[in-house]
């Protein structure tokens, strides 16, 4: 398929442009005004544009947007409304406003429009989910991602753009709402800096109900030493993610080989038949194979404008219960 990968040497546009590569995909054009894009674009055979406005939208089938957050509707808009199919990253809008707006645009356009949660594609994951299913209702469910940052530094750490939540908590929130199958309430949120002197938060905390009742909580946390175990799975190469769930018949763990039912270990190349490695491009990988599949073979989205709109909206909820910030680090030490 051809493709263009805009924001093309971002942290994101530069696994975009690899695993589109591995995968044998043509990249016709890579889109960003930074200074290394034409060394990129030489580098894969691609034409180098600094801007969405001067790429040939008649040389491409599909494009993949790895923008600042504001960005993303805009130009979301304009490649699907030429009949290119979007794969656009998280957070797909500014704000929740913004990410309703594109789930009315997203349904009435003929194109595949996918947000980029990755983690919703990860066949470890989806395991887990099966393996969650075996167990009948939820009762509750715990997701955390602790992140080894020695500094706060860059725009992930730029108020509205940056912080725990935005950055990580995000993709917690998502799965959170996909596990449980219902809308989540915040009863109450934290954000604090914990371990950092920073414009934003370096742990963000919620605990969350659904209608049914199905309690949740979330914890994202940056820290120079966090916690070390063998559970869960590293994301990216400094973060982990935990999950555990409780049911009436059980409970189970997300485990680094596949996940654990109360006391019995199942691995996953038990469960999918191949052996997985699961951090960095590979989630890059199948997220784009699933992106494609959803093109070519009309497969459902694992993962929808709705579900993006779902997971914005969860943030600014709460964001607006958050319990008021603990004050300036060295005050309370
Ligand atoms: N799925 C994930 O796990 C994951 C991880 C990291 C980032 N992201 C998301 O990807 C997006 C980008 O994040 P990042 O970390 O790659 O940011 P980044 O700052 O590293 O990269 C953004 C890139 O966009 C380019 N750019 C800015 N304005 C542009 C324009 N008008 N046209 C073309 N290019 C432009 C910049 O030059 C830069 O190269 C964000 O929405 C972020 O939340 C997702």
């Amino acid at each position: 398929m051809k493709f263009a990968v805009i924001g093309s040497l971002g942290w994101a546009g530069i696994r975009h442009v690899e695993a589109l590569t591995k995968l044998g995909h043509e990249i016709v054009a890579v889109v960003d005004p930074g200074d290394g894009c034409a060394a990129q674009a030489k580098e894969i055979g691609a034409v180098a544009v600094a801007s969405l406005n001067d790429l040939d939208l008649s040389t491409i089938e599909a494009a993949t947007l790895a923008l600042p957050p504001s960005l993303h509707p805009a130009a979301a808009r304009k490649l699907a409304n030429a009949g290119i199919h979007v794969m656009c990253e998280k957070p797909m809008a500014p704000d929740a406003k913004e990410a309703q707006k594109l789930v009315e645009f997203a349904e009435s356009s003929d194109v595949t429009i996918m947000p980029g949660y990755l983690l919703r594609t990860n066949p470890h994951i989806r395991s887990f989910v099966e393996g969650l299913k075996t167990l009948g209702p939820v009762r509750r469910l715990h997701i955390s991602t602790n992140v080894r940052k020695p500094s706060m530094a860059g725009w992930r750490s730029e108020p509205v753009i940056g912080g725990a939540l935005l950055v990580n908590a995000i993709h917690q929130l998502d799965l959170a709402t996909w596990f449980i199958g219902e809308p989540l309430t915040p009863r109450m949120a934290q954000l604090d800096n914990v371990h950092h002197e920073a414009p934003t938060e370096d742990l963000f905390y919620t605990a969350l109900v659904s209608p049914s009742g199905v309690t949740a909580s979330v914890l994202s946390s940056w820290s120079t030493h966090p916690p070390i175990s063998n559970d869960g799975l590293m994301v990216t190469d400094a973060g982990r993610l935990r999950i555990e769930a409780e049911t009436d018949s059980g409970s189970i763990v997300l485990t680094q080989k596949g996940y654990r039912i109360n006391d019995e270990d199942h691995e996953l190349d038990n469960i999918v038949g191949e052996k997985e490695t699961m951090v960095g491009v590979n989630q890059f990988l199948r997220e784009f194979e699933h992106f494609v599949d959803a093109i070519e073979n009309g497969t459902p989205l694992w993962v929808t404008v709705k579900d993006n709109h779902a997971v914005q909206k969860l943030i600014e909820d709460c964001r607006a219960v958050a319990i008021p910030p603990a004050g300036r680090i060295a005050a309370r030490r």
